[in-house]
């Protein structure tokens, strides 16, 4: 997320807010537009009822994965600025991930050095430093946004299956200083992982992998009730909808 676009939608909102209320009383309007098809068509709405009411979180944030690696670009989480028009948009949910999520390890603490398993063809593998981890909960705390963590999905043991090892310590420094996590993803838009990284997950391994996820986070009573959110596409591909 660029905070420009954080900014404009923080103004979309204030302008919304603004303009929707309050409800004019002649509730049937009736507008005639021209359509593609040279079709002339007439929409009524009927302010008076709604058809369903989305919740409070109606408003996302993602940061992308390669600003990890780009160590933030000129982001600046200590930004007063950016503190306060990020509280604004709470409650939101803050999302870190996107395609570099699947090429990022995390190196916390005491580990070691990990087996690397991720296959990075156009992107090269990198680290994500203890201090980065602590940065972005530390914000996201600060200004009290609902946090979503994007799992590298291609951290693979020799049989394909997903290996939790390193999500296992992240998980377990952020259990040990109480970070709220609200849900998981595991990896980003899988129909692109042949162009981009050179490798397929199939919808059957990802489906034993959630498993996985999910006996990931029961091992944690901070995450146990954390959601998993998925499965990720780009273009709507919907083999890992039917998996
Ligand atoms: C709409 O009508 C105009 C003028 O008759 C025509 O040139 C155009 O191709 C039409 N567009 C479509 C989408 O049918
Ligand atoms: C990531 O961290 C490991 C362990 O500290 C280190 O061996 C490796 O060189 C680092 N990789 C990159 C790309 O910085
Ligand atoms: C985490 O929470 C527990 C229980 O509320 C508390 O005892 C502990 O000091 C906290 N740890 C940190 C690092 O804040
Ligand atoms: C990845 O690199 C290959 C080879 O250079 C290229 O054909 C492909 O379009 C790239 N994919 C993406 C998503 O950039
Ligand atoms: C992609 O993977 C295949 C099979 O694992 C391998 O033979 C090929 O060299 C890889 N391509 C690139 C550009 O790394």
């Amino acid at each position: 997320m660029e905070i420009k676009f954080m900014s404009t939608l923080l103004l979309c909102l204030l302008w919304m807010s603004a303009a929707s209320s309050p409800l004019q009383p002649d509730h049937h309007k009736a507008r005639r537009f021209s359509g593609g098809a040279n079709e002339s068509v007439t929409v009524t709405i009927n302010l008076q009822q709604s058809v369903s009411t989305i919740g409070p979180h109606f408003v996302g944030v993602t940061i992308d994965s390669r600003r990890v690696w780009e160590r933030w670009d000129s982001l600046d989480f200590t930004s007063k600025k950016v503190q306060n028009m990020a509280r604004a948009l709470t409650p939101t949910y803050f999302r870190l991930g996107g395609t570099m999520a699947d090429a990022m390890t995390y190196v916390l603490g005491s580990a070691t050095d990990l087996p690397e398993s991720t296959v990075a063809l156009n992107h090269s593998k990198f680290n994500m430093t203890e201090d980065q981890w602590v940065t972005v909960n530390e914000f996201s705390r600060t200004v009290g946004w609902d946090f979503i963590m994007d799992l590298n999905a291609l951290k693979r043991n020799a049989d394909g299956s997903w290996n939790p090892d390193n999500a296992r310590q992240l998980l377990q420094f952020s259990a040990d200083r109480n970070y709220t996590i609200a849900g998981f993803e595991l990896g980003n838009e899988y129909e692109s992982y042949q162009s981009v990284f050179n490798t397929t997950l199939s919808p059957g391994q990802l489906s034993k992998d959630m498993v996985t996820l999910q006996s990931l986070l029961a091992e944690f009573p901070q995450y146990y009730s954390a959601f998993i959110v998925g499965p990720e596409s780009g273009d709507g591909d919907p083999a890992h909808f039917r998996g």
